[in-house]
């Protein structure tokens, strides 16, 4: 399709003339069947809502095709109006606008919905199981449409995925503020996001999703090889051998573990049940050999072992099997972790063992009720294998996916004595610690030329500024400077990009305006082409998730979700171009609050002054928090900020003493 089709569609949204019923697409990877749990009234609710796009005389032919969806597929996705132009992120004069700061947003969306990129494109679902950008492919076309027609005096509001319209603002305001799974809290089980999404009035956004950052698995490589590299230097004032590293799930985000383990210097062994998943990785190189047999894998982990050789093996099959085989073996496992999705237990993101995958599928949808007791059942033998294995060392953290959380709801012996989980999350000893206290996250870019050699440049000048600021750091952030230097200097060798031209690497506040700042000059004289600068929200401020992000909190504060929702409140007074607030996002609908934010920058003295001022407080925010919450770190980390910014003012905390309080 030519510029000025493409164009043409963009700006007609909605397209008058009904397209083409579509094929259903058996090449490309679908989200799992659903059954919807709508009563008779309903259903007829969730047609009519679904009919409120499309103009009344094509109601007779769509209301059939709509139903058909709702009882096929547990919603109403409407694949006839998915376009058949390619959707990719392309350089931003592509997209038809009259704000470059809408077109932006527009490259953005593309990305997130690109063939090479998203889990499920034709259901809208960039990764994570259900992590959509839209509900239905009539809320992509319309918001197409109001970014390509809407200037840099109004704002796009969305609710969940549905464009609510374009409201006058003004230059400063954003151009779009998004909402995802917004709910009266009383409304936010698993069972009400079913609901009201196979209604079409809520969605599941995940965290990148729902706020078109996503920017392919860069992003997860990174913060996994982060962790892992952590995690094995805890262990290695034990001893200096090459550990091994036992773990699940080779989708969307999970696939990242054995590349993440290889830079990092691991042996590792993932195991996944679906064939697809695990060829995909193979073909990509991210695992170096797919195992079937338990018992030859043995015999190439030993190995592996004796010869010290950094490898990553694929095991297909379930991971119960693998740790249970592993034990029996007399293997000793140094870190273990989890990441199947079960942050959406029973509708396909966590497969018990003793059953095929095939039967598992065919299960979710006959027989819901017996599916989720198999599961239960198979948290506690999992939970069970993996104490045997603790209790000989192996230092087993929760990876974020609700591991924990699910195991205890099934009743698995995952609790100690003080009723607490037996295991960290990776955040508790980990991430919290080492990066979030300090105001270390995930800060990325897209560069909106789209070409290849402007990500070469601004790759360069990161590094220069973080080697200037190395040489100033205090001691506490030292090692993790050095590797996101380490980082930024091997990208090019592991050839991470997919989609869009897009980096990530961790900073605190200073590195991440120093970068930011050092972009907008190049971007105005002229060396590189606009950018997008933003984050995704497993990051110090920009999540309250009580058993992830804010996991290593432990004044009580880890339940509520204040941070979350002022993070976006002032990211967008200070100058976001959009901003996202979801429920959900990581370990699951209710369980989380997350904001994200997207940050244009031009070349313009506005954007030098939003990217100071809003970078500023979306990475304070956090550390005030987390300094309040007495965590050290926080606490040194603010106090070093106050010195810098005489206008910040943080209420810290007084340290009551441990031997006062004991008695009480
Ligand atoms: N900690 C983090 O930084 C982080 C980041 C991203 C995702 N997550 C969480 O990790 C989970 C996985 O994310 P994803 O995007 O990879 O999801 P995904 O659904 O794409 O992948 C999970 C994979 O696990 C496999 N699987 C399920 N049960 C299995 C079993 N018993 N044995 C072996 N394989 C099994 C599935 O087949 C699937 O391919 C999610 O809950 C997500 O929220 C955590």
């Amino acid at each position: 399709m030519n510029q000025l089709d493409f164009f043409k569609h963009i700006k007609q949204g909605i397209p008058d003339k009904l397209p083409p019923k579509k094929k259903y697409n058996h090449s490309i990877s679908h989200a799992p069947l659903k059954k919807h749990n709508l009563s008779k009234d309903e259903e007829i609710i969730a047609l009519k809502n679904a009919l409120r796009y499309f103009p009344k005389k094509q109601h007779r032919v769509l209301i059939t095709e709509f139903k058909e969806e709702l009882d096929r597929f547990g919603k109403i996705y409407m694949y006839r109006f998915k376009p058949t132009y390619k959707i990719k992120a392309r350089d931003i004069n592509s997209f038809p606008h009259h704000s470059k700061e809408a077109a932006s947003i527009m490259l953005m969306i593309s990305n997130n919905l690109d063939h090479s990129v998203a889990q499920h494109p034709d259901e809208l679902i960039t990764y994570g199981g259900n992590g959509s950008v839209f509900q239905n492919w009539a809320q992509y076309l319309l918001t197409m449409r109001y970014l390509a027609e809407m200037t840099n005096k109004q704002t796009l509001v969305l609710y969940s995925g549905h464009p609510l319209g374009l409201f006058p603002s003004n230059q400063y305001a954003p151009r779009v503020v998004v909402t995802n799974g917004m709910m009266i809290p009383n409304y936010s089980q698993p069972t009400h996001l079913e609901k009201f999404n196979a209604l079409g009035v809520t969605q599941y956004g995940q965290m990148t999703a729902g706020s078109f950052m996503y920017i392919g698995p860069q992003g997860i490589v990174h913060g996994t090889t982060i962790t892992i590299l952590n995690a094995s230097r805890i262990l290695k004032k034990k001893s200096n051998d090459i550990k091994l590293f036992i773990s699940s799930g080779l989708g969307g985000m999970s696939g990242a573990q054995p590349k993440a383990a290889k830079i990092a210097g691991l042996i590792s062994v993932t195991a996944e049940v679906n064939k697809k998943a695990i060829q995909k990785r193979f073909q990509q190189g991210w695992i170096d050999e797919i195992a079937t047999d338990l018992n030859q894998l043995i015999r190439k982990i030993k190995r592996a072992k004796k010869n010290k050789q950094i490898i990553a093996f694929g095991f297909h099959g379930n991971v119960i099997d693998l740790w249970e085989k592993l034990y029996q073996e007399k293997i000793f496992v140094d870190i273990g972790s989890d990441q199947t999705s079960l942050h959406n237990p029973f509708h396909g993101g966590y497969y018990p063992n003793k059953i095929s995958f095939t039967e598992a599928n065919s299960l979710i949808k006959k027989n819901p009720a017996k599916f989720k007791t198999l599961v239960q059942q198979a948290l506690k033998n999992h939970v069970n294998i993996i104490n045997k294995h603790s209790k000989k060392g192996t230092y087993f953290f929760d990876y974020g996916n609700a591991f924990l959380l699910e195991a205890s709801r099934a009743k698995a012996n995952i609790l100690n004595n003080d009723g607490g989980f037996r295991y960290p999350s990776y955040v508790q000893d980990i991430m919290g610690p080492l990066c979030f206290d300090y105001g270390f996250g995930p800060f990325r870019w897209v560069c909106l030329s789209n070409k290849k050699s402007d990500l070469e440049k601004t790759d360069k000048i990161a590094e220069t500024v973080l080697k200037k600021l190395l040489k100033t750091a205090s001691n506490d952030i030292q090692e993790q400077m050095q590797d996101n230097i380490n980082w930024i200097k091997s990208v090019k060798k592991n050839k991470l990009v997919v989609g869009s031209q897009s980096r990530i690497l961790y900073a605190d506040s200073n590195g991440r305006i120093a970068i930011a700042n050092a972009f907008n000059q190049a971007i105005k004289e002229g060396e590189i082409g606009p950018i997008i600068i933003g984050r995704d929200h497993h990051d110090v401020s920009g999540t309250d998730s009580p058993y992830r992000e804010t996991s290593n909190i432990y004044d009580g504060s880890q339940f509520t979700a204040d941070m979350a929702i002022h993070n976006v409140i002032g990211d967008s007074f200070r100058g976001a171009t959009w901003v996202s607030i979801h429920n959900g996002g990581g370990v699951g609908w209710g369980e989380v609050i997350n904001g994200g934010f997207g940050l244009l920058l031009d070349g313009t003295l506005k954007a030098t002054q939003s990217l100071k001022s809003m970078l500023h407080w979306d990475v304070n925010n956090g550390i005030a928090r987390r300094s309040w919450a007495r965590n050290i770190g926080a606490i040194q980390a603010m106090k070093q900020a106050m010195k810098q910014e005489k206008l910040l003012k943080v209420t810290l905390p007084n340290i009551v003493d441990d031997e006062l309080i004991k008695g009480f």
